[in-house]
């Protein structure tokens, strides 16, 4: 545990007797959901600093990405990713800049591909923000760093589906991001899929993991807790009963 909440902070420290570097910034935790009830239900206990949607999460409310993306942000005042559904570069962009004018923590999610990356350049350029996703390799990582994306979102849970090690991604960017101060991009750990996944990222120091609400819900809860917490409110009422029974 102190290992992680060591690794939580960014900057070096002259921190004798650990290999650690301490960072200023926690781990920001996303919610990957496009579901208003998921994220109300989180944001009241303040574990939510974005949200991160695509167009599968989009369909599943049955509206509009305009109506869902406005009423997160109205809701939300993290960066709140909303996906492009074209696929050149033109028309990316003129959704991109409409998206952007929904609210101004929409951050514009593109796949990486040739046109991806053409509107990504021309959007960062622009000062919109933007979320590049669908990666799958340190290489296409770069890319979108060099590109001036302000997120990089690796999928670790697909590439772990299909026998691959997703975390090695991580590993290898959060490595060629620190080689080069210039790169600014952020590495927005998607697609994961258990606590685990959330664990390894943070030990590695990713900037933010985005989670589904399972999820979530999981790093919550813990059977020893509700166990123990089950104990002590048996005992403090036993204890009580008899106070009452030696008074009456
Ligand atoms: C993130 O931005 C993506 O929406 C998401 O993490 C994809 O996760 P999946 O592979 O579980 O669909």
């Amino acid at each position: 545990m102190d290992d992680l909440v060591y690794l939580c902070y960014k900057e070096a420290m002259p921190f004798t007797g650990s290999k650690y570097i301490k960072i200023k910034i926690v781990m920001k935790i996303f919610i990957d959901t496009a579901n208003m009830k998921d994220i109300y239900d989180f944001l009241d206990i303040g574990l939510i600093d974005g949200v991160t949607t695509n167009p599968s999460l989009i369909a599943k409310t049955g509206e509009n990405v305009e109506q869902v993306i406005k009423k997160i942000c109205q809701t939300v005042k993290g960066p709140v990713s909303a996906e492009v559904v074209a696929t050149n570069y033109k028309n990316m962009i003129t959704e991109g800049k409409k998206l952007a004018d929904i609210a101004s923590n929409v951050v514009v999610k593109l796949p990486i591909t040739w046109d991806g990356l053409k509107a990504c350049f021309h959007l960062s350029q622009n000062n919109i923000k933007t979320n590049m996703t669908l990666c799958f390799s340190a290489s296409q990582a770069l890319l979108a760093a060099k590109a001036g994306a302000t997120y990089v979102s690796p999928f670790i849970g697909r590439l772990d589906d299909i026998g691959q090690n997703g975390m090695s991604i991580i590993e290898e960017t959060k490595e060629i991001y620190s080689n080069y101060e210039q790169l600014k991009t952020e590495i927005l750990v998607a697609s994961i899929r258990s606590i685990n996944h959330l664990i390894d990222a943070a030990i590695i120091g990713a900037h933010i993991a985005t989670v589904p609400p399972k999820i979530i819900q999981n790093l919550i809860n813990h059977p020893l807790t509700d166990v123990g917490l089950d104990i002590f409110l048996k005992d403090y009422q036993q204890s009580q009963n008899r106070i009452k029974n030696d008074t009456t």
